[in-house]
C-alpha cells in the first residue's frame, strides 16, 4: 500500500489515494453505475440481444482497455485534473477537448441524479408502500415534472456530500464500503431470477448470438458507445483519479481489474432483468419506452411475486442507487478538480458550484424524458466517442513515452502486455473509433437537421 505517497513535481501537495483498493474500488464505482444496470439490458434489447453482448465484450477489452491505460498515463504523469493534464501533455491546443471532457461530465451528471431520484423515489415507496399496479402509468407521473426535480436534487446533494470530503474520506471511504455491497446484491438477485418460469427464453435472447449481428455497424457503433460510457472513458474521469495515485503501483492490473468488474456486473445485470422480463411477458412493454425500461418492467414483476418481490424490489432499487452515485462522485469530481487547479477555489467552493450547476441543468431532463433521453444519446453516442478518440490520438501519438509511464510499478506479466496495448492504442483505436465517431456525427446531424 501506497499511504501518505506524495507526488513530485507538479502534484506537490495534491491529495492522493490512501490505498490501492480504494483507488480501484473508486475506479470500479465510477465505471459500475447505472450505465450497467439501467442503460445496458436496455440497450443491449434495442442492439437485438446476443450480437450487442458479444460487440460491447469485444469493444470493452479491445479498444476500452487502451483507452483507460492511455487516461491513466496522462493523469498520472501530469499529476492534474483532465484540462491541466491536456495542456501540460499536448499544448494549448489541447484544452478544447479538456473543456469538453467538463462539459461531457457536468451533463451526464446532471441527467444521471434525475434517473438515481427516480431510483431512490422508488426504494422509499417501496419501502413503505409496496408496488402498487399500473407499473407503466406511475412510472410517467414520477419520471417527469415536481416530483422528479424533488429526487434530482436529493441525489445532487447526497454527492456534493461525498465529493465535499475529499478523496480519501469522501470517495475512498464511500467506495470501499458501497461497492462490495453492490455486487452481493446483484448475484443475490440473479440467483432468484433463474428460479423463475421461463427463464431459459430470457437466457436465450440475451445469450444466443446471430454472428452477422455482430458485425451490423450500427450493432458495434452502439455497443462502443456502451462500452466507453460503461467504463468512464473518453471524459477525463480516469485522468483525474489517475492524478491522484501513486507511481509505485500497476496501472495495467488495475485496468484490467475495473473492466472486468465493470464487464461482470453489467453482464450479471443482463442476467436479473432478462429472465424477469421474459418470465412476465415484459417485453412488449419494454420496448415502448427504452429510457424507463427498467423502472416499467421490474416494478410490474416485482408487484406480481408478492411480499418476496417487495423485498427483491426494495434490495434492488437500493443497489441501483448505490451504484449509481459512486457514478455520479467521479463526474462532480472531474468538474471540481478542474475548478481547483484552474482557478484558486478550494476543494468546498468548486464542489458547491459545479454541483449546483449540475442541479441546474438536471432541471430540463427531470421535467421532460425526452430531454433526458436526448441528453443521454448525445453525450454517449458523440461526445464520449469523440473524447476517446481524442485521447487515443493525444497518448498514442503525441505523449512522448506513454510506456514509461505504464511500465512504472508494472509486474513482468505486463510489461509483456504494454506492447500490445500500445499497439491498440495507436493504431486500432483511431481507426475503428474514427469511423465510429463519423457514423455517429452523420447520424446526430442528420438528426439535427430533420433527417429524422
Ligand atoms: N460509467 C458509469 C456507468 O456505467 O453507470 C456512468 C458514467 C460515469 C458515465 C461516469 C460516464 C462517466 F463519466
Amino acid at each position: 500500500m501506497s499511504e501518505g505517497t506524495r507526488a513530485s513535481g507538479a502534484g506537490e501537495g495534491r491529495e492522493v489515494f490512501g490505498t490501492r483498493l480504494g483507488f480501484v474500488l473508486a475506479a470500479v464505482g465510477s465505471a459500475v453505475g447505472l450505465g450497467n444496470i439501467w442503460r445496458f439490458p436496455y440497450q443491449t434489447a434495442e442492439g437485438g440481444g446476443a450480437a450487442f453482448v458479444i460487440a460491447y465484450l469485444i469493444m470493452t477489452f479491445m479498444i476500452g482497455v487502451p483507452i483507460m491505460l492511455a487516461e491513466f498515463a496522462v493523469g498520472r504523469r501530469a499529476r492534474l485534473s483532465p484540462v491541466g493534464a491536456l495542456r501540460s501533455i499536448g499544448g494549448r491546443a489541447w484544452v478544447p477537448l479538456g473543456i469538453l471532457f467538463v462539459a461531457t461530465s457536468l451533463l451526464i451528471l446532471a441527467y444521471l441524479s434525475v434517473i438515481t431520484g427516480w431510483a431512490i423515489r422508488y426504494a422509499l415507496d417501496a419501502a413503505l408502500f409496496g408496488f402498487s399496479a399500473g407499473a407503466g402509468d406511475r412510472f410517467t407521473r414520477i419520471s417527469a415534472g415536481g416530483p422528479a426535480i424533488g429526487f434530482h436534487l436529493v441525489s445532487i446533494a447526497l454527492t456534493i456530500g461525498i465529493v465535499l470530503l475529499g478523496v480519501r474520506r469522501g470517495i475512498e471511504r464511500a467506495s470501499l464500503l458501497m461497492m462490495p455491497t453492490l455486487f452481493l446484491l446483484l448475484i443475490g438477485l440473479a440467483i432468484w431470477a433463474s428460479t423463475l418460469p421461463n427463464a431459459a427464453a430470457g437466457y436465450r435472447f440475451y445469450l444466443a448470438p446471430s454472428l452477422a449481428e455482430v458485425l451490423d455497424p450500427a450493432v458495434l457503433q452502439g455497443a462502443a458507445a456502451q462500452a466507453f460510457y460503461s467504463l468512464s472513458v473518453g471524459m477525463g474521469i480516469m485522468i483525474t483519479y489517475a492524478s491522484y495515485y501513486s507511481r509505485e503501483e500497476n496501472l495495467n492490473r488495475e485496468a484490467a481489474v475495473i473492466a472486468l468488474a465493470d464487464f461482470s456486473v453489467a453482464f450479471i445485470a443482463g442476467l436479473v432483468v432478462f429472465p424477469i422480463m421474459f418470465a412476465l411477458g415484459l417485453s412488449e412493454e419494454v420496448g415502448e419506452s427504452a429510457v424507463g425500461a427498467l423502472f416499467i418492467s421490474l416494478p410490474e414483476a416485482f408487484l406480481r411475486m408478492g411480499s418476496v418481490g417487495r423485498i427483491v424490489g426494495v434490495t434492488f432499487f437500493m443497489t441501483l442507487v448505490v451504484a449509481a452515485i459512486t457514478s455520479a462522485v467521479s463526474l462532480l469530481e472531474v468538474v471540481s478538480a478542474v475548478l481547483m487547479d484552474e482557478t484558486r477555489l478550494a476543494r468546498r467552493q468548486a464542489t458547491l458550484l459545479a454541483g449546483c450547476a449540475a442541479g441546474l441543468v438536471g432541471v430540463a431532463p427531470a421535467v421532460s424524458i425526452a430531454t433526458l433521453g436526448v441528453m443521454d444519446q448525445l453525450v454517449a453516442e458523440l461526445f464520449t466517442v469523440l473524447g476517446v478518440l481524442g485521447v487515443a490520438i493525444l497518448a498514442g501519438w503525441v505523449m512522448r513515452a506513454p510506456e514509461e509511464e505504464l511500465r512504472l510499478g508494472a509486474s513482468p506479466l505486463f510489461q509483456q502486455i504494454i506492447p500490445l496495448a500500445l499497439f491498440l492504442l495507436r493504431y486500432v483505436a483511431p481507426l475503428l473509433v474514427g469511423w465510429i465517431a463519423w457514423i455517429s456525427l452523420r447520424g446526430s446531424l442528420a438528426a439535427l437537421f430533420g433527417g429524422q
